[in-house]
């Protein structure tokens, strides 16, 4: 049975891009039985250093995954850093690691381009990354599409290892949907919290209903025929959120003429905030039992560390370490 790993990093409050393009992917892969899920907080020092900002994250996040259907008796759901083997990891195929493959990631150079001064963490963070797969004998990581050259690098660094030291790592695969690929965001391009384009997966409905009522369309008028409906950003988020059906005659009615940029908005809405609302109403439960929510990541800190000190222990020797 293939073990299926991801992680999601709190350095923000989740939208539905996160939700389209890792959450659900990685829920509908728990019925598998081998699922390993995680909170990468050792992930968000290179991004954020409020303290009480990364546990209020890390709790949020804990609570969206339970929310929106992780269950704890089919996957193993932890925070990152209740398990500090992984450090050690990192340290041991850091050591592999060629300069060259690091400074050609694209997250860096992105972060390099924006002029955001690099430290250690924000180059080392793609073999932090490949240490959260490698421990865990992952063979196949659900993420976005942006995670791609992180997971090329991931096997990189698994196959010098093992031409160096033996075959003692497995070598994993991406497994990225093309349908939800590239989620967008508010203004079109790539939904992203760095890109303040969001729509939440949980949030104040007033707030989320004025962001969506707020998608700039074009200045065509209803009546006037649309033949790039399937482009309008509003029928493209719609067929996330709707039944195909209904979301195909929000197009149809679109290209053909005759509906109001205003009403399709209303109806992303709606179908928007009914989607999410079991997921709402499970959430509010949590919050009222974060006695469970402990117990849960207690559990699976547990079982993620068993896995772990047999991985480390295999590569230690490997590596001559004792
Ligand atoms: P953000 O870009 O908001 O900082 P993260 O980088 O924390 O999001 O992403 C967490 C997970 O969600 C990753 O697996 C990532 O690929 C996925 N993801 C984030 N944004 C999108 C998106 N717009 N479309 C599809 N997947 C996304
Ligand atoms: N880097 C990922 C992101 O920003 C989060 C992450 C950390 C991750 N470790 C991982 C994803 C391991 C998959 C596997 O989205």
């Amino acid at each position: 049975m293939p073990r299926v790993l991801t992680g999601i990093t709190p350095s923000g409050t989740l939208h539905i891009g996160n939700y389209f393009g890792a959450m659900r992917p990685a829920i509908e892969l728990q019925a598998g039985g081998d699922a390993y899920y995680f909170i990468a907080d050792y992930h968000s020092m290179t991004v954020l250093t409020d303290p009480a900002g990364r546990r209020a994250y890390t709790r949020g996040i804990a609570l969206d995954w339970l929310a929106c259907g992780l269950d704890p008796a089919k996957a193993v759901f932890w925070v990152q850093s209740d398990v500090p083997e992984v450090c050690e990891l990192t340290w041991l195929i850091g050591s592999l690691t060629p300069m060259g493959l690091l400074e050609r990631a694209h997250s860096y150079k992105d972060k390099l381009a924006k002029g955001i001064a690099p430290n250690f963490g924000l180059f080392a963070y793609p073999v932090l990354m490949a240490a959260d797969i490698l421990l865990y004998n992952t063979h196949v990581v659900p993420v976005g599409k942006d995670q791609k050259q992180h997971l090329e690098m991931t096997r990189d660094i698994a196959i010098k290892f093992n031409l160096t030291y033996g075959e003692c790592l497995v070598v994993p695969e991406e497994r990225i949907a093309d349908d939800v690929a590239v989620i967008p965001g508010l203004d079109g391009q790539k939904m992203s919290k760095s890109y303040g384009n969001t729509i939440e997966i949980f949030g104040d409905e007033k707030a989320l209903r004025k962001k969506i009522m707020g998608l700039v369309m074009d200045s065509r008028t209803p009546q006037e025929p649309k033949p790039d409906a399937d482009k309008n950003l509003a029928v493209q988020l719609l067929k996330l959120v709707a039944p195909a059906d209904v979301a195909a005659d929000y197009e149809n009615r679109l290209r053909a003429g005759g509906l109001g940029y205003g009403d399709l908005k209303k109806g992303l809405f709606e179908h928007y905030w009914n989607h999410f609302a079991p997921y709402r109403t499970r959430r509010a439960e949590l919050v009222g039992n974060p006695d469970y929510v402990d117990q849960v990541l207690r559990d699976g800190a547990g079982r993620a560390r068993a896995v772990a000190a047999q991985t480390l222990a295999r590569v230690r020797t490997a590596c001559g370490i004792r």
